[in-house]
């Protein structure tokens, strides 16, 4: 029988050897997640001109890699995160966190999504939309992260009220979702890098080019592709550090072990 909300973690219960590798790859994961961010603000404001709106679609486009690092990578990473990170608090603490930094992600996704249409749609003569591989990856991940935040809302939403009058008989249901939501959290996350990396190929080879003979630049290995290419290199070691770390046993509390028996 899974444990209700209001029962607290219990604590102590990872080995000294598992403690010391769960908080180095934390610590890796930590310098990731923020040197991600903070390195595709340097790059966009720095080497693409920054940020403009509608006026100047061009640099409207830098919006999109900052706002979906921001709210694929560094929000959803830093949720999933949370029922492992906050080891000390009872699971609500946990769960109300969890939920809320996915809430600052979608903001993030829905404007990601909308200045890259804009700086499509309003360019004279106008780009084409969704020719892309990058494009339709993109809107599979952005599919996927819909249906999970959908089905989270109304879950939560029916669990919240039969809570009030049988809250054992929600409890082995929504235990039952727990492996579900957290399969297609990975798998939603993955996606998203694979998405961020075909992105930044795709801007490496439209802007970095010669002013003058339009020769491709990106071969050049200068410092701009340097700063692409690492972006690229922290992404995907993110991609291996936030599954092993949700993913492994070792990592997980009892409680979690019980409610997702296979993940
Ligand atoms: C999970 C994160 C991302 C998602 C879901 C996503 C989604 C999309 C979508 C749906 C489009 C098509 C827009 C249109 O056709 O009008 C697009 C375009 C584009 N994105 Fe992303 N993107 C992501 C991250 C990135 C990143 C990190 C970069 C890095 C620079 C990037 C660069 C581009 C470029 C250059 C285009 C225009 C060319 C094209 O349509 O493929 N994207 N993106």
């Amino acid at each position: 029988m899974g444990r209700s909300h209001r029962q607290s973690y219990g604590g102590g219960e990872m080995s000294v050897a598992a403690s010391l590798v769960f908080y180095f790859l934390v610590f890796l994961a930590e310098i990731l997640m923020f040197g991600l961010l903070s390195l595709v603000l340097f790059w966009v404001v720095y080497y693409r001109g920054g940020f403009k709106w509608r006026e100047d679609p061009a640099r409207e486009f830098n919006f999109h890699p900052v706002l979906m690092v921001a709210g694929f990578i560094f929000f959803m990473g830093h949720a999933m995160l949370v029922y492992r990170l906050f080891r000390c608090c009872n699971k609500l603490t946990a769960k109300l966190l969890h939920t809320f930094l996915y809430l600052l992600a979608v903001p993030c996704i829905v404007v990601g999504v909308i200045t890259v249409f804009d700086s499509h749609n309003l360019r004279v003569p106008p780009i084409p939309n969704l020719y892309s591989l990058h494009s339709w990856l993109g809107l599979v991940t952005v599919g996927l992260f819909a249906l999970q935040v959908t089905h989270t809302l109304v879950v939560g939403f029916f669990s919240f009220w039969l809570l009030l009058c049988c809250e054992q008989g929600t409890a082995s249901f929504r235990s039952g979702l727990v492996p579900v939501h957290a399969t297609f959290g990975i798998i939603t996350f993955m996606l998203a890098i694979a998405t961020c990396v075909t992105g930044y190929t795709e801007k490496a080879f439209f802007v970095m080019r010669d002013p003058e003979t339009k020769n491709f630049t990106y071969s050049l290995m200068g410092n701009e592709a340097i700063i692409i290419n690492t972006q690229a290199a922290a992404l995907a070691a993110l991609g291996i550090l936030v599954p092993v770390m949700v993913a492994l046993r070792p990592f997980r509390r009892r409680w979690s072990e019980r409610l997702t028996e296979h993940l």
